[in-house]
């Protein structure tokens, strides 16, 4: 074998092992979203990774949570004292000063803005799983009247931010956005 069939071969066993490696990907979910997205997926795997959530039932003060991508969601309705509380707090305050936000660029700052899914501030959607160990924090508990990691005690405040306990980050903030009034798209 010569040396450019070698060479050739090595590339096709590479591929291989790169798609190998994706059709994996899209088996596993979540954990390997970033080699999916690499990897120009097919029209199928996208619909698989996005959804739609119509959220035209969930009142101020309420949360709805949805399962994507095999983890829970939090949609929640912020009322007016919420969204006071998460803007009045100073971003040095922070444990995590980054906006842990999928839709911003790295390194956008933790402030409740660049948290919230709109303007006035009254949508937040976060993954629900606590960034110690993965537990589901509960809503409306807690210290900072956000949530509250009942596993080994970690205090999230209104905007999702870890404010106490173990956990080293606030509660990720995935690709989504409004495609209408009512229905928000996840992925
Ligand atoms: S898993 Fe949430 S505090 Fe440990």
């Amino acid at each position: 074998m010569s040396h450019a069939d070698e060479d050739h071969d090595g590339d096709r066993r590479d591929f291989l092992f790169y798609a190998t490696g994706g059709a994996g990907a899209v088996a596993a979910g979540a954990a390997v979203w970033p080699l999916v997205n690499q990897m120009n997926p097919s029209a199928d795997v996208l619909a698989l990774s996005s959804i739609r959530v119509d959220v035209s039932t969930v009142e101020p003060g309420t949360q709805l949570t949805v399962k994507w991508l095999g983890k829970p969601v939090f949609v929640r309705r912020r009322t007016e004292e919420e969204i006071t509380a998460a803007r009045d707090t100073d971003i040095t305050d922070l444990p995590d000063q980054n906006s842990e936000n999928a839709n911003l660029p790295d390194g956008s700052d933790a402030s409740d803005e660049n948290r919230a899914m709109d303007e006035a501030g009254e949508w937040l959607v976060m993954i629900g799983v606590c960034t110690h160990l993965g537990c589901v924090p509960l809503g409306d508990a807690g210290d900072f009247g956000g949530w509250f990691c009942p596993c080994h005690g970690s205090h999230y405040d209104t905007a999702g931010r870890i404010r106490k306990g173990p956990a080293p980050r606030n509660l990720p903030v995935p690709v989504a956005e409004f495609v209408d009034e009512s229905t928000i798209q996840l992925g």
